[in-house]
């Protein structure tokens, strides 16, 4: 029931769902709706059934925008491309658990290079899947859809792990690093996922599939805010 106290809601747009020959024009519009970073999503064909951007497009989107960006690497090497990623301007980079064996490696470093160092969880990845690492990362990814495409259905079981993550990080003391939620997030679904502890909300359709992302950025922001500040700050 309970959002925890200073519970710092940032809203991630993903560019994903943005029109790719108008990143510029498109970032602009969810900036002044209020997004607090902007959600990249490299996809490699292997890991996911789906291909995307690289680093080329990371360079650029540097110049065009001043917000933390937030790479998300949904590839099965992903050791190879963080120097270049960091190097192009990612702030954040996360990877996921299920391709590393050397996680704790990886982890450092992305650290060691200055970004923020992200654990991501598949639908069906549990949780103790990341007890060994929990105290060293700077934020949890929890897909709450299978990665690979945007506009996919919200999966309900992910709310409970959102809440079984947050219990892990407290427990092992790293209070500091926030939950992102990734994949169906919307109006529908936003409250239940502050309300079990999300802080970063990773967002797709759900602002640039409507005609206005600003303004759709800014009602999600806003949904989010109050579910935080409801659970009782
Ligand atoms: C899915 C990606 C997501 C995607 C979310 O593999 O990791 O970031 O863009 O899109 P929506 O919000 O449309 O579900
Ligand atoms: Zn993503």
């Amino acid at each position: 029931m309970t959002a925890r106290a200073g519970q710092a809601i940032r809203l991630a747009p993903s560019i994903l769902a943005a029109d790719f020959a108008a990143l510029g024009r498109d970032i602009e519009a969810v900036t002044r709706g209020g997004a607090d970073q902007i959600h990249v999503d490299v996809m490699d064909g292997h890991f996911v059934p789906n291909l995307t951007i690289g680093v080329p497009v990371v360079k650029s989107l540097r110049k065009a925008t001043t917000l933390p960006l937030d790479v998300h690497l949904m590839i099965t090497d992903p050791d190879r491309f963080i120097e270049p990623f960091i190097a192009a301007g990612a702030n954040m980079v996360s990877v996921h658990v299920e391709v590393l064996p050397h996680l704790h490696r990886t982890i450092s470093e992305i650290q060691k290079l200055g970004a923020k160092a992200g654990v991501v969880l598949n639908p069906s990845t549990p949780v103790s899947a990341i007890e060994e690492i929990a105290a060293d990362v700077d934020f949890v990814l929890v897909m709450s859809v299978n990665p690979g495409f945007g506009g996919q259905v919200f999966i309900p079981r992910s709310v409970a792990k959102i809440r079984a993550v947050r219990a892990l990080l407290d427990r092992v003391g790293n209070t500091a690093a926030p939950i992102e939620v990734d994949g169906g997030v919307d109006l529908s679904t936003v409250s239940e996922v502050v309300e079990a502890g999300a802080e970063w909300l990773v967002a797709g359709q759900a602002v640039f599939g409507s005609g206005d992302p600003a303004a759709a950025a800014r009602a999600l922001k806003d949904a989010a805010q109050q579910a935080a500040r409801g659970g009782g700050r």
